[in-house]
């Protein structure tokens, strides 16, 4: 019987609420599911990638099939040496869409056997981001039902 395997690639600077809807939703969706942290060289992060990591693991415990991982590079490239078939997106408005279709086709010219499918987060998370949460973060405001309980109290360690 045929398995599909998904990649959520993202930065996860911080894993929000919305982020955790998301996985969800795909591992219902979909028989296994990466969560694929963007190893790269922001400018300015919250958490460094083992840090985010760590945090995704332990918020993504309750989904046996979803696994935690990092990658560089091209993630068709990764996307590939994983033998996934899909690429899960999160889109939360309309504004989200046209980087998101540039993305999709780009990653379907480099490799037209891999899927991107969009899916959309419950509408009480079509507001946050994780740019947001680290901007409020870093003002000390509150955090409440925008990201895990874990992740909130290892905001608090960070910025205080
Ligand atoms: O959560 P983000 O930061 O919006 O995720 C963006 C991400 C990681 C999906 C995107 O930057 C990415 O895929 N980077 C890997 C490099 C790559 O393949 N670039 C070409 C994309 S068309």
């Amino acid at each position: 019987m045929k398995q599909v395997l998904a990649i959520y690639p993202g930065s996860f600077d911080p894993v929000t609420n919305g982020h955790l809807d998301l996985i969800e939703r795909g591992s219902k969706l979909f028989d296994r599911l990466v969560v694929a942290v963007l190893q790269n060289l922001e400018k300015d992060p919250l958490f460094s990638v083992p840090e985010r990591v760590e945090m995704l693991r332990e918020v993504t415990r309750p989904w046996a099939n979803v696994e935690v991982d990092v990658f560089d590079g091209l993630l068709v490239e990764y996307a590939r040496r994983r033998k996934a078939q899909a690429l899960l997106r999160g889109i939360r408005a309309i504004s989200d869409y046209e980087y998101e279709l540039q993305m999709a086709m780009m990653n379907r010219k480099m490799e037209p056997n891999i899927e991107t499918v969009f899916m959309m987060p419950s509408v009480k998370y079509s507001y946050l981001s994780s740019r947001l949460v680290r901007e409020v973060a870093r003002l000390h405001g509150p955090l409440k039902d925008l990201v895990p309980p874990l992740v909130e109290e290892r905001i608090r360690a960070k910025v205080t």
